[in-house]
């Protein structure tokens, strides 16, 4: 056997279909994410992003099709199996917990804790308190890495728009992710700030995180990613580079179109 064949993708969504009442909002949508890619996923509002988001993370569950991460169906899968296994997702607002400090939202973020189980508690309270020192170390080096490691004492729902993005994406890295779906990390945050989460996302990708992403800023999307799927009313309009995607005249008539 030769090892010619290329990889399969490590995210693959295959003939999605949701409905809300009459509202086709993903209608037979296909989609693949390559290991070690920036994946944008552009559409005019409404076509059906975040419903696919929600499909690809389990948070819903299709009405046909079925997703494949690293190969294997997650439609059993509850949303904590399937950050285990590698997937995690920001949402279009962030869901930060604003009654709690920046490092609490990270710590919970975290999987495996030893906590977790009661008994531990009793019975190896050392290693506990190891663990929860190993935790806190690497929560605050990536908060360090996003520039949020002088707010850590700071409850969450004191940061800006654009810094609890910031902590969400960062709360997703506590996971040890494969893959990250992020929905418009640029919105509503101000210029600097966009570009500095674009410069982070280079940097985990060069650390092997994979990453999707929503986002109407096409200035993010064009410099980011290798390849963009785009979706109209449901359904797959085009997928390409992405300056095959700026030149193609369906995708620019269906966004003056909206
Ligand atoms: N929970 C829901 N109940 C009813 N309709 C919904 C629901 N979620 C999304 N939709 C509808 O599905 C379509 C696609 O929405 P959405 O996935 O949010 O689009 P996008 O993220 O591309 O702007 C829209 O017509 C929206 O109103
Ligand atoms: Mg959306």
């Amino acid at each position: 056997m030769t090892n010619n064949q290329p990889l399969p993708p490590l995210l693959a969504a295959n003939g999605l279909c949701k409905s809300f009442g009459g509202i086709k909002a993903v209608n037979n949508a296909n989609i693949t994410v390559e290991s070690g890619s920036i994946t944008g996923l552009i559409g005019p509002n409404g076509a059906g992003k975040t419903t696919l988001f929600n499909l690809l993370s389990n948070f819903i569950q299709p009405d046909t099709g079925e997703v494949l991460f690293d190969g294997e169906p997650i439609h059993n899968l509850a949303s904590h199996q399937i950050a285990l296994q590698g997937m995690v997702r920001t949402f279009q607002v962030a869901r930060v917990l604003s009654r709690l400090s920046v490092m609490e939202n990270m710590l919970l973020a975290a999987q495996k804790q030893t906590g977790e189980n009661f008994w531990h508690v009793w019975l190896q309270p050392r290693k506990m308190i190891q663990e929860e020192r190993q935790l806190k170390r690497k929560a605050l080096e990536i908060l360090e890495s996003v520039g949020l490691d002088k707010k850590v004492a700071n409850y969450a729902g004191s940061l800006s728009g654009g810094q609890r993005k910031l902590l969400e994406i960062a709360r997703a890295l506590m996971a040890d992710p494969k893959l990250i779906l992020l929905d418009e990390p640029a919105a509503g945050v101000n210029p600097t700030l966009i570009n500095q989460i674009c410069q982070h996302i280079t940097e985990w990708r060069k650390e092997g995180v994979t990453f999707m992403i929503i986002e109407h800023n096409m200035d993010v999307i064009m410099s980011l990613c290798d390849r963009v799927w785009v979706l109209a009313e449901g359904s797959n309009l085009a997928d390409g580079k992405p300056e095959e995607i700026q030149n193609n005249s369906a995708v620019l008539e269906a966004y003056l179109g909206q």
